[in-house]
């Protein structure tokens, strides 16, 4: 008997894991997940009721996130707590039975619902605090919790107190970034340098994220200028660069760091930030209107192989695609984990390739303009055909200065002239 309950047991775990899983790796549903390790963990422990809260620190309360086999449930319960219910929860050893003279250990009698409808407490802690609690009622049967089932119960409850505290930390990022960009959104006067000290803090999840933001701003704004565009739009799309990436603010650390391919899970953790950044700057009124389609959707690619929607070309908005221009580009010359960042000729080839199958290239080509020009000064005002204006001798450079502009005016011809021929098929002039 002991033995069925232990393998049954370590298959729920597995499962509780499993059904865990993605709220652990990104999922932001909690409600629906944390109901499915609710059902689980009853169904192990054969409960015929049972109840998920997490913990609020003020006012102190545990407030429910999922319930299952009531017959009346309000939509939030909650039982306040008073300082030695915490303490005692803090304090208990894995899963507790509940009985009339027990249940005011850990929980008033001042809550929506009645502690006398649960049997079994499990505490949520994560790195001593707490994070909410497991309830579970009567077992069909009317079998009581034995020791040996309050401690298996108290093996699954890390991973369900894990996953409710991830949960809070991304919802709570996800507040502070959208407070802090309200902030400046107020102070118009101060967008770009403020926006430029917002972005430096979207890429400190890792060394080789470090200036993307900020470099992908001022490419953008390049490639705008040379396709024409006015002073206003290349300013938009400066800011539409610093911010591109801002849902990262959630991604989890690790990822960033992991040396190897993603797996399935961290990937989609990584994808998702095109789609969280989209819900963080939707709550923002910015002067720009692109930063939304920006935010979401500059890991699209013209042939419907991107992400989050698989957009085509012709669903992409100019600015969207000069993000994904302007961050390919940087993402190509900067190290990763995972490989050296490609020198500058690697860079142009391999743009020029992926234009127009999947970069945009009117784009591409703006940003070779303005690479040709960085060529040209580097070449000095002697040696420089045509000569320079004054004007072009004064203008920043288009790539930040950590990069060198190691590269001819005539390889830059050449790889102009090997995309035009690529857009037009092969032909000089079209007709
Ligand atoms: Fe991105």
């Amino acid at each position: 008997m002991a033995d069925t309950l232990n393998n049954n047991f370590q298959n729920v775990t597995s499962q509780v894991l499993a059904d865990l899983g993605p709220v652990l790796t990104g999922e932001r549903d909690l409600h629906h997940t944390a109901t499915a390790a609710l059902q689980v963990v009853m169904s192990a422990a054969n409960a015929s009721t049972g109840a998920l809260f997490r913990f609020q620190e003020k006012p102190a309360m545990l407030a429910s996130i999922a319930a299952s086999g009531f017959t009346m449930f309000p939509q939030t319960a909650v039982f306040p707590l008073l300082p030695k219910h915490i303490h005692a929860m803090i304090h208990a050893t894995g899963a507790q039975r509940l009985c009339k003279e027990r249940c005011d250990i850990f929980l008033s009698s001042t809550g929506n619902i009645s502690s006398a409808w649960f049997r079994c407490i499990a505490p949520l802690r994560v790195r001593g605090k707490l994070v909410g609690a497991l309830l579970l009622g009567e077992r069909h049967g009317g079998a009581n919790y034995s020791s040996e089932l309050l401690a298996q119960i108290g093996h699954l409850t890390p991973y369900i107190g894990l996953a409710i505290y991830n949960h809070q930390l991304m919802s709570s990022l996800e507040e502070r970034t959208t407070e802090n960009l309200r902030l400046i959104a107020s102070v118009h006067s101060f967008w770009d340098d403020a926006l430029a000290a917002f972005a430096a803090t979207i890429d400190v999840k890792h060394v080789h994220m470090h200036g993307h933001s900020i470099r992908v701003g001022r490419y953008a704004a390049g490639i705008a200028e040379a396709m024409g565009m006015n002073v206003a739009e290349v300013t938009e799309m400066r800011a539409a660069g610093y911010l591109h990436d801002i849902g990262k603010v959630t991604v989890d650390k690790h990822i960033f760091t992991n040396p190897g391919a993603l797996a399935p899970a961290e990937f989609q953790e990584m994808a998702d930030h095109t789609v969280l950044g989209h819900r963080i700057v939707s709550q923002v009124h910015f002067p720009w209107p692109s930063i939304g389609a920006v935010v979401r959707s500059h890991h699209e690619r013209a042939d419907g192989s991107g992400y989050p929607d698989r957009l085509r070309s012709d669903d992409l908005s100019v600015p969207v695609k000069i993000i994904a221009v302007a961050d390919t580009f940087d993402a190509m010359l900067s190290d990763r984990s995972y490989r050296k960042g490609r020198t500058l000729g690697e860079a142009a080839t391999e743009l020029s390739w992926l234009a127009p199958a999947k970069l945009d290239a009117d784009c591409v080509h703006a940003l070779l303009v303005q690479l040709r020009r960085d060529a040209v000064r580097q070449m000095g005002p002697d040696r420089a055909w045509p000569k320079t204006s004054p004007d072009e001798r004064t203008r920043k450079p288009f790539l930040d200065s950590s990069i060198a502009c190691h590269i001819s005016p005539t390889d830059i011809d050449h790889f102009v002239s090997e995309l035009n021929r690529r857009v037009n098929h092969g032909r000089a002039y079209s007709a």
